[in-house]
């Protein structure tokens, strides 16, 4: 159990869009999660001035005692610092756009984490997230907790399990509890009384048991995402998955469902499972990138400004849902060793028992003062282990690629990839990927 009561916390992307909206969740449990001192950090200054502005307000406005450092300077960030929230977004929209529109030529899903996407911005992630690692173990609290967001998760996680196998790293992912949420609306419960059975890779999982407190709600819930997804009932849903892609994200949910009635996908799987659907419905000109550009960061980037200019706040930035309040509760757990139970990655170690121990897999957890306790699921049926296999495959092939620079194990991660038809496919979008990735990866040979 931690000594400590009052705790330095970073931010790590502190420039990030997503950053209000945490400060905000941080806030609203300012009583139970208490703070020594808020730190921003991020390597790009004028962004992350930009968002500050906001932070300070909303910090001003809620808790005016916190002190808050905004900073780009490694040893001021991490010193003596208990929990790093990781959210680094390498190459920034710019080079997301890019990671969606390449594949998409070819024919091939472009998408943020999956596919030849993920896999580039992958190559870009490791060695900053290696960096990080290293600034913590320099600097922070022998006790120090890095809570990672920074995508591409199931890569990031497998590449730090391997590179810094001691680091007090804790990968976690949003999908899963987003998902959650949308079953309590469907449920009408509170996502807080749903205990989830789950097994899967980060953004590649499937639910196997809903259960409200005790009472297992599995095959009602079943029976309403074949029929309308996970789109609640009301349409009820938070101000980040009301984009209309979204919207068809959570309703392709009930083509799986209706195929493969075992378990409930998550979302991610349609990239996997549904492809040329996917690819016919995406915009080519136009991908997600540009509809969180001229969404979310332009929303924050017009509040800062019309704040500079009129005093005025307005608090849409600052909406807090599953993605704040999650990495927030997760936090606490590991601080007071609450033991919540949590959907996490960790290496599998046996819980999958017929997946590889060194997996680095997503299921249900105990989060205590020392880490993750993950449950036992046991075996999982041919079908969920061939898919499973194949992608942990492409993404151990994409972290040794990165490791050794090789663009042999670069090829073949890609060629893996289940979105991706075929070899030549993989070497076109691989080589244009290399040629718009050259101030990111690694050199490979
Ligand atoms: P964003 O571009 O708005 O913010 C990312 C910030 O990271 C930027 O300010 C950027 O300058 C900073 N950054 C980039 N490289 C850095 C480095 N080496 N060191 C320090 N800072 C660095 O992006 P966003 O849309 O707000 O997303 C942030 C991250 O969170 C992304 O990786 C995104 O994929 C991830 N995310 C993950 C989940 C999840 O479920 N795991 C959910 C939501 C967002
Ligand atoms: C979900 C996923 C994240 C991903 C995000 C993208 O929350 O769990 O891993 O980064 O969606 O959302 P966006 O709104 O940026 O497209
Ligand atoms: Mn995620």
């Amino acid at each position: 159990m931690k000594k400590k009561t009052n705790f330095n916390l970073v931010i790590v992307g502190g420039g990030s869009t997503y950053t209000p909206g945490i400060v905000k969740s941080l806030l609203d449990k300012k009583d139970q999660f208490k703070l020594e001192q808020l730190r921003l950090y991020d390597n790009n200054k004028e962004r992350q001035d930009k968002v500050a502005v906001l932070v300070k307000k909303v910090v001003e406005m809620f808790d005016p005692e916190l002190e808050v450092v905004v900073t780009t300077e490694p040893e001021e960030a991490f010193s003596d610092a208990d929990f790093i929230f990781a959210q680094m977004r390498v190459g920034l929209y710019k080079m997301r756009e890019l990671d969606e529109k390449i594949p998409l030529k070819y024919g091939v899903v472009g998408q943020e984490t999956c596919g030849p996407g993920g896999l580039a911005y992958g190559l870009r992630t490791i060695a900053p997230m290696v960096e990080i690692i290293d600034f913590c173990e320099k600097y922070a609290s022998r006790e120090y907790w890095i809570v990672n967001y920074s995508n591409p998760a199931a890569i990031v996680a497998k590449a730090m399990h391997r590179l810094r196998p001691d680091a007090r790293i804790l990968n976690i992912c949003d999908m899963p509890v987003a998902i959650m949420r949308n079953m309590a609306n469907i449920l009408d419960c509170d996502r807080h009384d749903i205990v989830a059975d789950y097994f899967g890779l980060n953004h590649f999982g499937w639910f196997t048991k809903i259960r409200v407190g005790e009472e297992d709600r599995t095959e009602e819930l079943k029976a309403y995402v074949k029929e309308h997804g996970y789109m609640p009932p009301d349409e009820r849903s938070e101000v980040r998955h009301n984009d209309a892609s979204w919207k068809h994200t959570f309703d392709n949910a009930k083509y799986l469902m209706r195929m493969f009635p075992d378990y409930l996908p998550n979302t991610y799987m349609q990239y996997y499972l549904l492809s040329d659907q996917i690819v016919k419905d995406a915009n080519k000109d136009y991908t997600r990138a540009n509809e969180v550009m001229d969404g979310r960061e332009k929303r924050i980037f017009d509040t800062v400004d019309k704040y500079l200019a009129t005093g005025e706040i307005d608090m849409t930035p600052f909406f807090t849902g599953v993605h704040g309040e999650f990495i927030v509760e997760v936090a606490m757990s590991l601080a007071y060793n609450l033991r919540k139970r949590h959907l996490v990655m960790v290496p599998n170690c046996g819980s999958i028992s017929n997946l590889p121990e060194d997996a680095m897999v997503e299921v249900p957890a105990y989060i205590t003062s020392e880490g993750p306790e993950a449950v036992r699921v046991g075996e999982i049926p041919t079908f969920y282990k061939g898919m499973i296999e194949q992608q942990e495959a492409c993404e151990k092939l994409i972290v040794e690629a990165a490791i050794e620079g090789s663009y042999e194990k670069a090829l073949m991660a890609f060629t893996m990839n289940k979105t991706v038809p075929d070899a030549f496919t993989a070497k076109k979008i691989l080589d244009e990927m290399i040629e718009a990735n050259k101030e990111y990866w690694p050199e490979l040979k």
